[in-house]
């Protein structure tokens, strides 16, 4: 994947960004087999939520499934949702006819009943939102009382730090919309991003009525150290990706 960063000229319009369907495939193939997915992220992501069996669990912004995939490996009772359409159908192929996968948007009432989980997963998929709020509200709204709901985003000072060094912005304090340009499989596509500071994060996590359990900045396993020599040197000294385990007041 390729990615040019620039300041849009205006608010972005959803249906002209963030469009997983153009490059579904080519994002899968680099999801499944790249460092910053497959061994960074998605190891943090279950190494935080432990033992699953017999859990319900529900992955917000599914994607193509891979997480999904690994959640029910260990015995989780685990679907997802995902406003992409093409990626949902590659999770279907991963996953089978009976897994309950359904097209929903993040931050609109989702198509759940209350205290439906005991765990939500929201697996970099806040940061393309700008108010965390209504999306907050119903990830708690589906997940019992005590429920847990763990999360990882674009970190918010490496994010500042790139557009800092690129010249494009110097408050670390305020919340701001950039695009990228995404380059996969041969097709180049607009990507709409909101980057917050760490303290609107938490306020928006307790406004929900979560309680902030343990944040962390893991690195990737240590299988990445010889397979990207380099990435795993850049990953080990600055982060890209901030973890939350929050439980449900
Ligand atoms: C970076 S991918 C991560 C996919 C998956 N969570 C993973 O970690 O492998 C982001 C996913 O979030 C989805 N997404 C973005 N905004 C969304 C929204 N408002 N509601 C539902 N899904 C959304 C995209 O379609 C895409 O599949």
């Amino acid at each position: 994947m390729a990615a040019a960063a620039h300041e849009p000229a205006d608010r972005p319009d959803p249906a002209r960004t963030n469009d997983y369907d153009s490059f579904a495939e080519a994002y899968s193939a680099e999801n499944e087999t790249g460092i910053n997915n497959a061994y960074y992220e998605r190891p943090a992501i279950l190494a935080l939520a432990g033992e699953v069996a017999g859990r319900r669990v529900l992955d917000a912004g599914c994607g193509a499934g891979p997480l999904l995939a690994a959640l029910r490996e260990r015995g989780a009772i685990a679907g997802g949702f995902d406003r992409s359409t093409a990626m949902l159908a590659l999770d279907r192929r991963r996953l089978g006819a009976d897994a309950d996968l359904r097209v929903a948007e993040l931050g609109t009432p989702l198509p759940y009943p209350d205290d439906a989980f005991d765990d939500v997963v929201a697996s970099l998929v806040l940061h393309y939102l700008e108010d965390w709020g209504p999306a907050l509200a119903e990830l708690r709204r589906v997940l019992v009382p005590g429920g847990r709901l763990i999360v990882s985003v674009d970190h918010p000072f490496a994010m500042h730090s790139i557009h800092r060094a690129a010249g494009r912005r110097t408050d670390y304090f305020e919340t701001y919309h950039y695009t990228e340009e995404w380059t996969m499989g041969g097709r180049t596509a607009p990507m709409s991003f909101w980057n917050r500071p760490l303290h609107a994060m938490t306020d928006a996590f307790t406004a929900a009525g979560f309680r902030i359990t343990t944040v962390a900045e893991p690195h990737p396993v240590p299988a990445a150290r010889e397979l990207f020599p380099d990435e795993y040197r850049a990953l080990t000294t600055s982060p890209s990706f901030l973890f939350f385990v929050l439980h449900a007041g």
